[in-house]
Order: C-alpha cells, then sequence, then structure tokens
C-alpha cells in the first residue's frame, strides 16, 4: 500500500515508517519540522535500506497536499502531524485549536476529494477523564483537561462524525499511553526540544550529564511508593500497533478507538530504579510538588486491540530503559549532532 504519513519525521512517526517500509509498504512523508528533524528521515532510510518519499510541507498548505495526493496515489493516511506539549497548549490554545484541528480538517477534505477512506489518527489517552479508573477500557468517560488533550478529543468527534457519511471509509483511532524507549539500533529516538516535558528523556538526560537531577513531582499520591504510575510502551511496540491497524482498515468500516499501551502500570521510582539497572547509569533525584494536571494513576486496558488488531505490546520496561538510553548515548544532543 502507499501510505502518508503526516509528521513522519517525529518521535512515533519515525518509527512507524520503519515498520510500514519492513511490511512492504510504500510510505510519502508530509512534515513541517516544526518538532522533528530531516536526519530521523535519513536514517530511517538506513537503517530500512529503503527509500521513500518526503515534503517538507505544513498540512495547512491545501495547495500543497492537493499536489502530493496528486502525484502519488495514496490509498491510507496515518496522521501524526499536530502540537503536543500539554504545557505549551495552555499558554496558546488558539494556536493548538488552528493547528491541530485545521490541518485535520484540510487532510479530512483532501482525502475525501481523492477518494481516499482510510485513516489511522494519533490519538492519546489524555482523551481519558482525571478521574478514569485504571485499567482504562475504550468506553470509558472522555473528557479533557487542557487545550491539547481537547484538540485530540475534539478531532476524534470530527472523525466519527466525517465516517458516518462516507460508508466504506475506514478511521482508527489509537489512543497512546506513554511512549518511550527507541529502535534498537539507536540512530533514532526521542528528541525533545528544550527542557523535556515527559520522564524518561528527562531521565536519560540526567543519566548522560545533561541535566543535573531529576525532579519527581510529588511522592504523596495514593499508589505503591507515593509517585505517578503510568503505562510506559516501547516506541516500536506502538509502531506495530499502526501496521496492525491500518491492515484492520482494510477489512473493517466505521470510526472506532484502540488503546495503545502495555495494561501493566510503572511508578516514577520504580522506572528510575529500573533505568539504573538496566543501563548501570545513576540517576539522582529529589522529589519536589506535584505537577498540577497530574493524575495518580493512568494504565491502559489493552484487550480490545490484542483481540481485534490481533497487537499487543511485548517489550518490557527493561528494554524500554536499554533503548532509550542506547539512543540518548549515542546521541547526547539528539539531531542537533551527526
Ligand atoms: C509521567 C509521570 C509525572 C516528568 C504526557 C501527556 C500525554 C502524553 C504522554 C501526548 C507523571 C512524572 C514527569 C518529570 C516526573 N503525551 N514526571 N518528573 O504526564 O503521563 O503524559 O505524555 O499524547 O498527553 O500528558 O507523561 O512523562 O510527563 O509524566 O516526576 O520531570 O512522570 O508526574 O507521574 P504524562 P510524563
Amino acid at each position: 500500500m502507499k501510505v502518508l504519513v503526516t509528521g513522519g519525521a517525529g518521535y512515533i512517526g519515525s518509527h512507524t515508517c520503519i515498520e510500514l517500509l519492513d511490511h512492504g509498504h510504500e510510505v510519502i512523508v508530509i512534515d513541517n519540522l516544526s518538532n522533528s528533524h530531516p536526519r530521523s528521515l535519513e536514517r530511517v532510510q538506513s537503517i530500512t535500506q529503503k527509500e521513500l518519499f518526503f515534503y517538507e510541507k505544513d498540512l495547512l498548505d491545501k495547495e500543497a497536499l492537493n499536489q502530493i495526493f496528486q502525484t502519488h496515489a495514496i490509498d491510507a493516511v496515518i496522521h501524526f502531524a499536530g502540537y503536543k506539549a500539554v504545557g505549551e497548549s495552555v499558554e496558546q490554545p488558539l494556536m493548538y485549536y488552528q493547528n491541530n484541528i485545521q490541518s485535520t480538517l484540510i487532510l479530512c477534505e483532501t482525502m475525501q476529494r481523492y477518494g481516499v477512506h482510510h485513516l489511522v489518527f494519533s490519538s492519546s489517552a489524555t482523551v481519558y477523564g482525571m478521574d478514569t479508573k485504571s485499567p482504562i477500557p475504550e468506553n470509558a468517560p472522555l473528557s479533557a483537561t487542557n487545550p491539547y488533550g481537547r484538540t485530540k478529543l475534539f478531532i476524534e468527534e470530527i472523525l466519527r462524525d466525517w465516517a458516518l457519511t462516507l460508508p466504506e471509509s475506514s478511521i482508527t483511532l489509537l489512543r497512546y499511553f506513554n511512549p518511550v524507549g527507541a529502535h534498537s539500533s539507536g540512530l533514532i529516538g526521542e528528541d525533545p526540544q528544550g527542557i523535556p516535558n515527559n520522564l524518561m528523556p528527562y531521565v536519560t538526560q540526567v543519566a548522560s550529564g545533561r541535566r543535573e537531577i531529576l525532579s519527581v513531582f510529588g511522592n504523596d499520591y495514593d499508589t505503591l511508593d507515593g509517585t505517578g504510575v503510568r503505562d510506559y510502551i516501547h516506541v516500536v511496540d506502538l509502531a506495530l500497533g499502526h501496521v496492525k491497524a491500518l491492515e484492520h482498515s482494510f477489512k473493517s468500516t466505521g470510526c472506532d478507538a484502540y488503546n495503545l499501551g502495555t495494561g501493566n502500570g510503572t511508578s516514577v521510582l520504580e522506572l528510575v530504579k529500573a533505568f539504573e539497572q538496566a543501563t548501570g547509569q545513576n540517576v539522582p533525584y529529589q522529589i519536589t510538588d506535584r505537577r498540577p494536571g497530574d493524575v495518580a494513576t493512568c494504565f491502559a486496558n489493552p484487550n480490545k486491540a490484542k483481540l481485534e488488531l490481533s497487537w499487543e505490546a511485548t517489550r518490557d520496561i527493561v528494554e524500554m530503559c536499554k533503548d532509550s538510553w542506547n539512543w540518548q548515548s549515542k546521541h547526547p544532543m539528539g539531531y542537533q549532532t551527526s
């Protein structure tokens, strides 16, 4: 199949491009590089020894997108492109709504014009409300507590409404839990701009000496050790989930959501300990105040994806830590340096 991957130069996008190429699909990437580096796609091609098409364009550029659909007989789209920083979305909500929602509308209009009816959308566990009890099933109540999460929620609803007008369409909403890790080659990985918001990249930057100490945001939650519990999932497992979702979309119609998680909860301190044991690196930390908006516990019920997509995560927390460190230690400054 010919698959258009929006945001394909990003962390999850680049890992998904590898799996698509390895499964014999042709890949076309559109990415404006606002939060990614073209070197990731160079490495995707060297890892797979296969070529892909890359357009450094913005999804808001209707003419550019039209040209891509004109040039390539696209069979399906995997849509990653979008801003994703929770804190930034609170400070600049209009920028998030404009970028994430408007670009999706332009993508859908273009798909419809060219008769492309298969879409896999990068959603997030953030669409589950703060009070949802874990393990979280897909039919749990939905609500978002920040503009970023609301863009994911609104886009899910937009896609459901759109699917109802196109009986032949197949739209898959993939709700990621906490993606971590990197390809085993260590050539691609998570490369956050500035100070990392997420736990694992902060841990790896402390381990490499790029950051001095990890702040553990609160140890007074109602969890085993008082620190936040999350469902960390290896980015390669996540990427394979997209390939499975794509294949499933050609055997089904309608719009449906699937959790991509392991179903296991790991606390902040458990992750730090697992990282130190897996890598031999020391991660000094201090306990600080809770981060506003954090929940105590959040992990998936992954059974629906296992049953319907024939997919489940297989990589454990040790492999996640080893692969995260392998990338970070080989590329202390991410893609900035060769
Ligand atoms: C994990 C745990 C923190 C950093 C976020 C987004 C979500 C999704 C995944 C996009 C929590 C603790 C963190 C640090 C810490 N992204 N922590 N010190 O918040 O579960 O989810 O990323 O879809 O939308 O909200 O992930 O990695 O930020 O935090 O103690 O320096 O680590 O309190 O318990 P989170 P996270």
